[in-house]
């Protein structure tokens, strides 16, 4: 089964949209493998987020990023990776269409509420800076 790597950022669980959200998920028919809840240091998101650290937006999304405790989890499902894009909209929630997580629910480009892997290289290197092969089922 294909897996992504999904984050709900700081202001999902603030705003307790974590039940909508994986609610969404579950019924497009995706499996919830793997699933915790930390709070990120800048450390982990320079890792997580390197092909970005040069952009200007950087430090903002860093200071919301690690404002509150976010839920990562890993979801299973027929090409998932590419489906659970779909299912978010686009980045900028100006833009994201009604129906999706971003067009429904996201603030601004900064709080877009949710991320999700972009590619199969980047989903497995995202799932294992989070999750050991013990924490995610089959
Ligand atoms: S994407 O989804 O990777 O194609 O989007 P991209 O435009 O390349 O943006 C990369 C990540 O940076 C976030 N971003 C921002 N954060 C805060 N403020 C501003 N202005 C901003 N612009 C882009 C964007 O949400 C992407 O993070 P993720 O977590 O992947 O959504």
């Amino acid at each position: 089964m294909e897996k992504t790597f999904v984050m709900l950022k700081s202001d999902g669980l603030k705003r307790g949209l974590l039940g909508e959200v994986i609610s969404r998920i579950e019924k497009k028919g995706y499996k919830v493998l793997g699933l915790k809840i930390q709070r990120l240091t800048k450390e982990q998101l320079d890792k997580h987020y390197y092909e970005h650290l040069e952009r200007p937006y950087f430090p903002s999304l860093v200071e919301y990023v690690t404002s509150g405790p976010v839920v990562h989890m890993v979801i299973g499902g027929d090409n998932v990776i590419s489906g659970i894009r779909k299912l978010n909209g686009a980045t900028d929630p100006e833009k994201a269409e009604m129906g999706s997580i971003r067009g429904d629910l996201a603030i601004n480009m900064t709080k877009n509420l949710i991320h999700a892997s972009d590619s199969l290289e980047n989903a497995e290197r995202e799932i294992a800076l989070y999750f050991s092969p013990d924490e995610i089922v089959e």
